[in-house]
This record gives C-alpha cells, structure tokens and sequence, in this order.
C-alpha cells in the first residue's frame, strides 16, 4: 500500500463534510483533484472507501476503518508537530545535569532559580563525585555538568564560572585556631578526615600535599562532605574541603578555617558538555544561565 499523508488528510476531510464539494472548498482544492485523490488511495486500498446512495455519499465498511486509522495518524503527526515546536522554545523539554557532590551545596540554589524562570522544563540532577560524571560524559547521560577542571583529554567544552577556594577545616578549640600560619609540616601529628578516591577535592589535596612533600599521620576516609563536616567538628581530625560546603558551618562558629600557608588551594568550577551533543536551547539557556550566575557572584 502506497499511501501519502495528503490521501489521508482528503480523505478524512471528505469522510467528516460526507462531501466532495465541501472537502474541496475546505481544502483549497477543486473538486477533481479531491475525487482524484480518493481514487488513488482506493487504488492503493484496493477497496472502495465510499458509497453513493442517491445523492449522499457513505463511508464503506473499509471506509470506516481507514477513517479510525486516518485519524489516528493524522492526530500522531499533529502532537508531533507540537512536541518539536515545544522544544525550540528554552521553556519547556527535558534537562539533564550530572553535578559532583561538592557543586550540589550551591546548585540547588542555581537550578532553583532556573526553574523559576523555566517552569515548563523538566529537570533531573544527578549528584555524584568526580570520577562517576566523567563516566556519565563518556556515556552521553547528561545534558549538561558542573565539576572541578575537567582531565585534558576528554572532548569537552567547558567553561569555568565561578572560583572554589579548598580550606582546612577544624573545630574551633584546635590547638592552632588563633596561629596567623600554620606551616603544613607542623600538622604531621594530625588525622586527616579525607574523601574518597575519585573525588575531585581529593585530587587538590594529593597534589597540595606532594607539592609540599607532606605526609598526613593517619587517614580516615569518607564518601560525603555532610560526614567530613560533622566528623571534624567531633574532633576525628582536620579536613580539606570547598569553601562552599561549610559557610554555614564557619558563619555559625561550628568550624573554623586554619590560616595554612599556601592556602586555599585555588580550584574552579565549571560548565562542561560534551563537544560533539547538540544542546537542546533549554540545555543552551541553563548553561548561558551559570555563566552569567557565576559572573553576577564574582561581582557582588
Ligand atoms: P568532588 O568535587 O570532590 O565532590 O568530586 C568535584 C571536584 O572538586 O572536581
């Protein structure tokens, strides 16, 4: 059966007016090329499709069935229509984003105000740490990622956009909580609370700990920077961590920051997607946004 789209849109057009005349007038055609139409896709059928009793015209038995399906088709290629006008627009869609751990203590807050403005996108965060998102990226899950500097050779445009000072955290009776610095080598007796491989706050650490030749007493290792935090302020031992996970903590007096020369260690965070994905307009306009949130913080 070679049937075309147009077949089915005269053909139903006729089936709703029961008439020739008026199918053509509501299609802009004459009524020939109607008639002609309807022939074809008979011919393509192999049924006839209407009956003429009088001067009526009915829809065969075939007839009624191939209408169901016309407008089963025709009603598909409508909501099609529709769903691809829907995502040229930056308000509606689907947006993905993969975010490590330690971007999650502020990308709420930036996806918040996002949906505000975009409240017909539909949004799915995936919080994980550095080295599962690089999995993700490889793997085209995401839409969009927030992360530390992404390893040179993947194929990523990435953009940084905002600063992500890393801080030694201890509780505020530490014996060096009033020091104006603190060498690192004089903390060789401390426990070190640390995450866990894979984290890209981890990877700022051994890097500022082998630049500086230090080895830390004892380690304990945690998944989560929650878990750091309180664990510190237990006294289990000091930690390294983004600034931006503990300004509560240091606001309230819970923790405080040790003044250790060569810190904060200065990391950025950055907007990546892969080079090759074409990024849906909504996935454009959440990345423009952190460029310009990012921009906006720096200045206030
Ligand atoms: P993470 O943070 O330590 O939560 O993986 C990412 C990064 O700093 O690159």
């Amino acid at each position: 059966m070679h049937i075309t789209i147009r077949q089915l849109q005269v053909f139903e057009a006729v089936a709703r007016h029961a008439s020739y005349t008026r199918a053509a007038k509501g299609l802009h055609l004459t009524q020939p090329a109607v008639s002609m139409q309807i022939k074809q896709l008979e011919g393509s059928v192999g049924l006839p499709l209407f009956e003429q009793i009088g001067k009526r015209i009915f829809l065969t038995q075939a007839g009624e069935a191939m209408l169901r399906h016309a407008q089963t088709i025709i009603g598909h290629l409508a909501a099609a229509r529709e769903e691809m006008d829907d995502l040229k627009g930056v308000d509606s869609g689907r947006l993905r984003i993969s975010v490590a751990s330690t971007v999650n203590y502020f990308a709420t807050r930036l996806l918040a105000r996002f949906a505000r403005q975009h409240p017909g996108v539909k949004i799915t965060l995936d919080v994980t740490n550095r080295e599962t998102l690089l999995q993700n990226l490889e793997r085209n899950l995401p839409d969009v990622v927030l992360m530390g500097a992404p390893p040179k050779g993947l194929d990523l445009q990435a953009d940084a956009f905002m600063d992500n000072p890393l801080i030694m955290i201890a509780p505020p009776d530490h014996r060096f909580a009033k020091r104006r610095t603190i060498a690192l080598g004089n903390l060789d007796t401390e426990t070190f609370v640390v995450r866990e491989s894979g984290s890209g706050t981890r990877i700022a650490m051994e890097r500022f700990f082998n630049l500086k030749a230090f080895e830390p007493f004892a380690t304990i290792e945690m998944t989560d920077n929650e878990a750091i935090k309180q664990s510190v302020e237990a006294g289990l031992g000091l930690a390294i961590v983004s600034i931006h996970t503990v300004e509560l903590e240091l606001a309230a007096k819970r923790l405080i920051k040790l003044n250790i020369k060569g810190m904060p260690i200065m990391r950025r965070w950055y907007v990546g997607h892969r080079r090759g994905k074409r990024l849906s307009p909504t996935a454009q306009a959440f990345r423009q946004f952190v460029i310009d949130e990012g921009a906006r913080q720096a200045v206030s």
